[in-house]
């Protein structure tokens, strides 16, 4: 791909500011990555440029009909100074399947990559140094025609903005509070919730401000026809341990498939532990708590990274898991991988990407 280069000069070029307490998605680099596609053209004018406002005609099909989808990654400072990227071709790949099933033209995977890669080059020094913290990458892919009626886009926009971002949640890497609503759904079978699409997240806003006015941090939702079985966070997968089995919702069509998702269940599998993924039911979970089966709950994620739950709220009830407490095995997943992505500790996955 041939990338136009528009850089700033140096003298305006700004760098991440020194301990600044970074929270999530607030501040963005200097510069982004930026692409058009047109029907019976293809993908042209790949450039690297200023970040800036992006101007579109109002009758966009994006304002109107949402076809848009976005991904989520991170650059991290590895101990060693070098800057990795963590399963890039995996976002890579869902980033495709993402755009099959919303009618848009696929960005072919080598661009992708090239283009995430040459963007955080340009931008290396926003990657934060502290454990912890990291570049999160969103590309981001809009149908923009100017047309009213309902058809997929004859021309997108694609572009990559990044952010030094901390943890996502203000807990950190202490347990969070779920709330569990069984009044709204996230995704019916045969719908949109397996790919990152906006409207998604849209969609979950209302529950989300419920439970927070509530005091939960997020909220877990179940699956649409029986409002019986666990499907996932929205921000997050989520993994209960038992006594003998780590359990997580299969991939039924309405979950997101996660990246960390799967490399738990791979690291997991690797230490021994049966790790399994199947249907789960809200009830097996509160018997699980209640009989002291269940010894631990956490989410997975990009931005959540391994989060340990420490109660849910159900049906005018709150449970307790492990005490409120980080279970040993959300603590040996973080720190193995965090080890990983930081370069501290051996990858045999060949899971990360240097720049
Ligand atoms: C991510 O983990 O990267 C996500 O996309 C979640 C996000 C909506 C904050």
């Amino acid at each position: 791909m041939d990338i136009a280069y528009k850089l700033l000069p140096p003298e305006k070029r700004r760098s991440l500011p020194p301990n600044l307490a970074l929270d999530f998605g607030r501040l963005f680099t200097d510069h982004m990555f930026y692409m058009e596609y047109e029907n019976g053209v293809g993908w042209q004018n790949a450039c690297i440029k200023p970040y800036e406002p992006i101007c579109l005609d109002p009758a966009a099909v994006v304002f109107h009909y949402s076809q848009t989808i976005f991904e989520g990654l991170k650059a991290y400072l590895g101990v060693d100074g070098r800057i990795r990227l963590f399963r890039p071709d995996k976002n890579a790949e869902r980033f495709a399947r993402s755009a099959r099933r919303m009618c848009m033209p696929e960005v072919p995977k080598e661009v992708f990559l090239e283009a995430v890669k040459s963007l955080v080059k340009v931008e290396k020094q926003w990657v934060p140094s502290e454990r912890g913290a990291a570049l999160y990458i969103r590309p981001l892919l809009m149908g923009v025609e100017a047309f009213l009626g309902v058809k997929p886009s004859s021309k997108y926009i694609f572009f990559i903005i990044l952010s030094p971002v901390g943890a996502y949640y203000k807990e950190g890497f202490s347990p969070i509070r779920i709330y569990v609503t069984d009044k709204y759904v996230r995704a019916v079978p045969g719908g949109v919730g397996d790919v990152k699409t906006g409207g998604n997240y849209a969609a979950s806003l209302m529950a989300s401000e419920e439970a927070k006015k509530l005091g939960y941090t997020q909220v877990l939702w179940l699956d649409a026809i029986h409002r019986h079985y666990i499907e996932e966070v929205g921000t997050m997968n989520i993994f209960f341990y038992f006594e003998d089995e780590l359990v997580t919702p299969a991939l039924s069509g309405s979950i997101l498939p996660g990246i960390t998702r799967e490399s738990v269940l791979q690291m997991v599998r690797d230490w021994g532990v049966k790790a399994v993924e199947r249907r789960i039911s809200i009830q097996e979970v509160i018997e699980g708590i209640k009989t002291g089966r269940l010894k631990e709950c956490f989410g997975t994620g990009t931005a959540a990274v391994i989060s340990p739950v420490g109660w849910l709220a159900y049906q005018g009830k709150e449970y307790t898991i492990n005490n409120g407490n980080t279970g040993p095995l959300a603590r040996k997943l973080f720190e193995e991988l965090t080890g990983i992505q930081y370069g501290d500790r051996p990858d045999p996955y060949g899971w990360v990407q240097f720049l």
